[in-house]
């Protein structure tokens, strides 16, 4: 069935495992990611970012993670990955998303309360859950000395005081991921002081952390060997998450590996056999890439098998 979060981080609070949340895309991606979830017994968060309604039509989103649902079984979470206004989120929530996330992080503290409140009280009285986010991520060509890490990472007493004005039912922090493929220049760095220190404040919400992409150099390697050019690509280290996932941190956004994995399989299949030219020939192969690539996840990353 579709369902919230709710009981899934509740859950994932007590222990010391964390829910995967995948981006979703296209219908090769939703069936890879579900197939492993159901191969693992693992709960799942399908989300969607506004690039991905965009692409592949709010509709077909919907209807595909219907059909997943249907067609596995699973219970899934279906979640708007960074909504950026009331607008998206409410149009989320009225197509049926069990959960939105609101992230206002680029506003000031005030700002980001305001609009997280307004989506949180539209979002419950629709009977879905809602994430936001405080603090930045760092983008990939931030400076990443110290002093800048403090002026941009999530305060823990501005989260509390975030947490109980806004009624928010889970929180993104900023503690040294960024989004994509490119997350550190030199030694990888993330602040589990500042992470414990929130958890210790906030006990009882589930943290989110978003940029968590572990960027496998197999994977990269791959591409690279098959006409690809990312040079220097870097993700977090996977120990680094199996960590977060103890100190309060419920829920992993994964995109770029998953990426990575269809990208390599596809590259690789179309230069090992330029004969074929049937779609199915390379979105099968990238399909279970897909798999592979969630499964690693859930088993080895966020020891999430079995819960
Ligand atoms: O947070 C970013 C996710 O990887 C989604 O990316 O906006 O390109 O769909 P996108
Ligand atoms: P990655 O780019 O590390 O996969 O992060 C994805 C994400 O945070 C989606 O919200
Ligand atoms: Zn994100």
């Amino acid at each position: 069935a579709l369902i919230t979060s709710k009981e899934i981080f509740a859950k994932a609070l007590t222990k010391d495992y964390a829910v995967g949340a995948f981006n979703v895309n296209n219908m090769e991606i939703i069936q890879g990611i579900v197939d492993a979830a159901k191969a693992e017994n693992a709960p799942l968060i399908l989300q969607v970012s506004a690039g991905a309604r965009k692409y592949a039509r709010p509709a077909y989103l919907l209807k595909l993670v219907e059909a997943a649902i249907e067609d596995s079984g699973l219970d899934i979470v279906l979640h708007l990955d960074h909504g950026e206004d009331f607008e998206i989120c409410k149009k989320c929530v009225d197509d049926g998303f069990s959960s939105v996330m609101i992230d206002g992080s680029k506003h000031d503290f005030e700002e980001n309360i305001a609009l997280t409140k307004q989506v949180v009280e539209y979002a419950h009285s629709k009977g879905a859950v809602v994430e936001a986010e405080l603090g930045k991520l760092a983008g990939v060509e931030d400076d990443i000395k110290v002093d800048v890490r403090s002026a941009t990472f999530t305060d823990p007493e501005e989260a509390a005081e975030f947490v109980q004005r806004t009624g928010v039912d889970s929180l993104a922090i900023a503690i040294g991921t960024s989004h994509g493929a490119y997350k550190f220049k030199g030694e990888p760095y993330l602040d589990f002081e500042r992470l414990k220190k929130i958890h210790e404040l906030i006990p009882n919400t589930p943290l989110v952390l978003h940029g968590a992409s572990t960027v496998l150099p197999e994977f990269v390697a791959k591409c690279n060997e098959y006409g690809g050019n990312i040079p220097g690509a870097q993700g977090v280290p996977e120990e680094m998450i199996t960590t977060a996932a103890k100190y309060g941190i419920c829920k992993v956004n994964i995109d770029t590996d998953l990426r990575l994995a269809m990208t390599a399989e596809v590259r690789k299949f179309l230069v090992e056999a330029p004969e074929e030219f049937d779609p199915r020939k390379y979105l099968a192969p990238a399909r279970d890439a897909i798999q592979r690539m969630v499964q690693h996840k859930i088993k080895n990353v966020l020891n999430a098998s079995g819960q």
